[in-house]
């Protein structure tokens, strides 16, 4: 069952023209195809197989004549065909009853489409597969009362009126695309508008899709899409190649949005926002998918995969693309290193246990059963990444003219990453990109997290400091061994006192100010600086120029000088989770001390000076003052007892709590007050801080017993006039455990009771708190019972079950099992509605096999009790056959 990459042959037929007629009815929709296809001459003759999934086949013309043909598993197979001829498919589906959200769908009454990666086929008999681009025409036929706005890609050529109340409109797409990227809205549905003139002097029409009751949240992503707009052609001089632009929201979407030509669609968090409704990180989300999606405009529908192993040839590149976008828009130079480190702190939660556990896969697989499991960190983040080095190795406006080649060169083509990487070289001859290709095409092709230890000598006799590397990347499925990997590494010298020292390497000239970029090629290599008057304090990494470990054996003086100095924002954040992961790791070593603090005086100090820095941003001091989550912690361990690491992290917390809160209570009262809500970064983070001292004021209240914080808090809750400000306060009460929450959580469900995605974050609010002696598995049972609870409903059903599952290790992972017994029932349960949705919950025990007893054995054994249900999708299946095999 497995697809392998080196079986990957060209298409025995193209198709080029697609002419598609939908009758719709959510229970029988009627689908005529009408194709030409054409004989790929470089291709040894064979019988047309066409992909198909769910559909009832009602009739096959080839040139208008009845056609025989077979069926194979899924496929329609056609023997004897002529070299090009007409083909006529005639199906019906049944949108209504379509769970898994993949093909032609319904969501509220509105008709919607997800294609990517292969739903195409749940909605006609086609070559479903991204090699094969045509020009497709779409005409659309319906109720005019139910459906009142019918979309597709591209223009609308024409509409009109039908008998019986029925209306159709006609759609033609200008550029030729893969069937996935193939879109269709149906329903009732308004839109925010906007004209922009681009820099060619050419109009297009931007519109945003909603429901009629929430116009009022689409400023936000509207205004989102124009910078997308104006940055695409700014920083790559990419422009907008449709008159029309649109997007549209639906509330029942397996991913975050995806990128059909002209036609996003979005699930609905992705999109909708208004102060009152939307955190600020909603809205900094909104603004990165948006971007996002858009930015596949080009990197994506222009230049698309040939197959799909090649998807991070598209996604690393558009994830970075976005990160850039979103980077690009800060004014301070202070935001577009919170965005960095934000960046960076996903790839290391989430992506590094994704490589270092049963699922790691390179950023080009090898080979896989359920495509749909590889939208993962890895292709995504990681896939980013790789495309930052190179950015790295040839510089900004190098890379910029890799770009440039790239598209030229590729235009309305189907390619790879190799085809990627050598644009990128070849637009820069001199570079060490192109002096290096084919070893650093190995992170394309070799999976794990390499490890690069450093050990630094100084000879003060000499005046040198020698710098030795070690790089290693463990074994992993498929790969049991690992060949080095080119490693750009960005490095800079403090002397003791703080300051940054000019950088001069053994070979040089002279000496220069500021950052290096070292390139590393060996499993072994030593650089030494030379003219350096005291051992210096090496900032190694910086800006996290290569997704690897890095292993120093800083000093703790060291950690302090580079927390309270180093010019890079990165190392600076990075210097103190290095300190608290130490403490951490040492509490978790030593059981014995379980009533001596984590966290040593020095460390407590170097917060309070970070906290009260007078020139720090808020932001940056909240990213900071936040403890390396749970998830962190435990890969660093080779045993991990999840139980442990939640008690430290919680006393960690605590004592920040306790021991700073005076400084918390200045925080609070500073940053309090943010004027007329605005997200921009400052703002944002100004909010942040004063959201995280009120959680630190309700924890320290819970220890003293005061009753003053909470009640402040509470009352801010009822008087915040954005839901930043809101949902922080509640967050406060409820992570603190406070009695005053329950009321709280009342009134905000009052309150928002009509507003989706507000429930949705009241839902996972409590599913995630901290656990307190097992209350959090039996509150999600009861959330479970809610009226507002559908398992349904992919939003709906992570706010409860993956916020447990998925985000709150100390209460899943329990004594008595019953954490994992719950976990294997909801993967069964929705992996007969969802499969997708199923297997990404599946993933939840990807690292069992690192637990301490009992957790190893009755997650084990968890695993296993899915693994043997009959009838498993091939998603879920696929996912806890790795787990065990591991
Ligand atoms: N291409 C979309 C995006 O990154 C995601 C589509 C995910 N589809 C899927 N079947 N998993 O924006
Ligand atoms: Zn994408």
């Amino acid at each position: 069952v497995a697809i392998r990459r080196e079986d990957y042959s060209a298409p025995a037929y193209w198709i080029d023209t697609v002419d598609l007629t939908f009758d719709l009815d959510p229970a029988k929709t009627r689908v005529l195809n009408r194709m030409r296809l054409r004989r790929n001459p470089q291709v040894a003759p064979e019988p047309l197989r066409l992909d198909g999934d769910e559909l009832n086949l009602a009739r096959v013309l080839v040139d208008g004549q009845g056609a025989s043909f077979r069926m194979e598993a899924d496929q329609l197979v056609i023997d004897n065909l002529p070299d090009t001829f007409e083909l006529e498919i005639f199906t019906t589906c049944c949108p209504n009853k379509n769970t898994k959200l993949m093909g032609l769908f319904v969501s509220e009454d509105t008709f919607f489409t997800q294609c990517e990666a292969e739903g195409f086929r749940r909605i006609t008999y086609f070559l479903d597969r991204p090699d094969v681009m045509a020009s497709y025409t779409v005409t659309i036929r319906a109720s005019k009362a139910a459906y009142p706005v019918l979309l597709s890609n591209g223009n609308l050529v024409e509409q009109g009126e039908l008998p019986e109340g029925r209306h159709f409109a006609k759609w033609v797409d200008p550029f030729r695309k893969p069937s996935y990227l193939f879109a269709l809205v149906a329903g009732k549905l308004v839109a925010r508008e906007q004209r922009i003139k681009a820099r060619s002097g050419k109009e297009h029409l931007l519109q945003v899709y909603v429901r009629a009751g929430d116009l009022d949240k689409t400023e936000h992503a509207m205004n989102s899409l124009i910078n997308s707009v104006m940055w695409d052609e700014a920083r790559f001089g990419l422009s907008l190649d449709l008159d029309r632009f649109m997007i549209v929201a639906t509330s029942d979407f397996n991913m975050g949005a995806m990128e059909n030509k002209g036609l996003n669609i979005f699930n609905t968090k992705y999109v909708l926002a208004n102060q009152a409704t939307a955190t600020d990180a909603d809205y900094s989300n909104i603004e990165s998918v948006v971007g996002h999606e858009y930015f596949h405009n080009w990197s994506g529908d222009r230049v698309t995969c040939r197959d799909w192993f090649q998807l991070s040839l598209k996604e690393g590149l558009t994830v970075f693309r976005d990160q850039e976008f979103s980077q690009d828009l800060c004014a301070e130079a202070s935001a577009r290193a919170v965005k960095r480190i934000e960046d960076v702190r996903v790839l290391r939660t989430a992506q590094f246990p994704e490589d270092a556990g049963p699922m790691a896969h390179p950023v080009r697989p090898d080979s896989y059963i359920e495509i749909s499991n590889f939208y993962t960190v890895t292709i995504y983040e990681k896939g980013a990444e790789v495309v930052r080095m190179m950015q790295t190795l040839v510089g900004r406006k190098g890379f910029e003219r890799g770009i440039t080649l790239y598209f030229e060169r590729h235009d309305g083509q189907a390619v790879t990453c190799d085809d990627f990487a050598q644009a990128i070289a070849d637009a820069n001859p001199d570079s060490d990109l192109a002096r290096l290709l084919p070893q650093f095409k190995r992170w394309y092709s070799q999976a794990g997290t390499p490890r690069l230890t450093a050990h630094g000598v100084y000879d003060a006799a000499a005046r040198t400091y020698t710098l030795s590397f070690v790089q290693s990347c463990p074994p992993t499925p498929g790969q049991p061994v690992k060949e080095p990997f080119v490693i750009p590494v960005n490095i800079g010298l403090l002397g003791t006192d703080g300051r940054e020292l000019p950088v001069q390497l053994e070979g040089d000239a002279e000496a220069t100010q500021g950052t290096r970029t070292l390139v590393l090629t060996r499993a072994g290599e030593q650089l030494t600086f030379v003219n350096v008057d005291a051992e210096p304090v090496p900032s190694i990494l910086r800006g996290f120029s290569a997704p690897v470990i890095l292993d120093y054996e800083y000093s703790d003086a060291q950690l302090l000088t580079l927390l309270a100095n180093d010019t890079d924002p990165f190392n600076r954040w990075e210097a103190g989770q290095r300190l608290a992961l130490r403490a951490a790791l040492h509490a978790i070593a030593t059981p014995g001390d379980a009533h001596e603090p984590p966290l040593n005086h020095a460390f407590i100090e170097a917060m309070r000076s970070v906290l009260r820095h007078p020139q720090l941003d808020a932001a940056f001091k909240e990213l900071v003052l936040t403890l390396p989550s749970e998830t962190y912690i435990a890969e660093q361990l080779d045993v991990v007892d999840p139980q442990r690491v939640h008690a430290v992290r919680e006393a960690m917390r605590g004592q920040l709590a306790t021991a700073l809160f005076a400084d918390w209570e200045q925080a609070y009262e500073q940053n309090r007050d943010t004027g007329a809500y605005a997200p921009d970064p400052v703002s944002s983070g100004r909010r942040a801080l004063a959201g995280m001292a009120l959680v630190n004021l309700c924890l320290a209240a819970r220890t003293s017993g005061d009753a003053v914080w909470p009640g402040k808090t509470l009352q801010r809750f009822k008087d915040a006039g954005n839901m930043t400000d809101r949902f922080n306060a509640l967050s406060a009460l409820v992570s603190s455990g406070h009695a005053l929450a329950a009321q709280a959580l009342a009134r905000f469900h009052e309150i928002f009771k009509n507003e989706a995605l507000v429930i949705d974050k009241w839902f996972s609010l409590q599913a995630g708190a901290p656990d307190r002696g097992g209350d959090i598995l039996p509150l999600v049972r009861q959330l479970m019972k809610h009226p507002d609870f559908s398992i349904k409903n992919p939003n709906r059903a992570r706010s409860v079950i993956f916020s447990y599952c998925n985000a709150n290790p100390g209460a899943l992972h329990r004594t008595d099992a019953a954490g994992y017994v719950f976990w294997s029932d909801r993967v069964i349960e929705l992996d007969a509605i969802n499969p997708q949705v199923a297997a990404r919950l599946a993933r939840a025990l990807d690292r069992w096999s690192k637990l301490a007893e009992p957790y190893r054995s009755a997650a084990r054994e968890a695993i296993a009790r899915v693994a043997a249900r009959p009838d498993l999708s091939k998603d879920t299946l696929e996912v806890v056959t790795r787990a065990l095999a591991i």
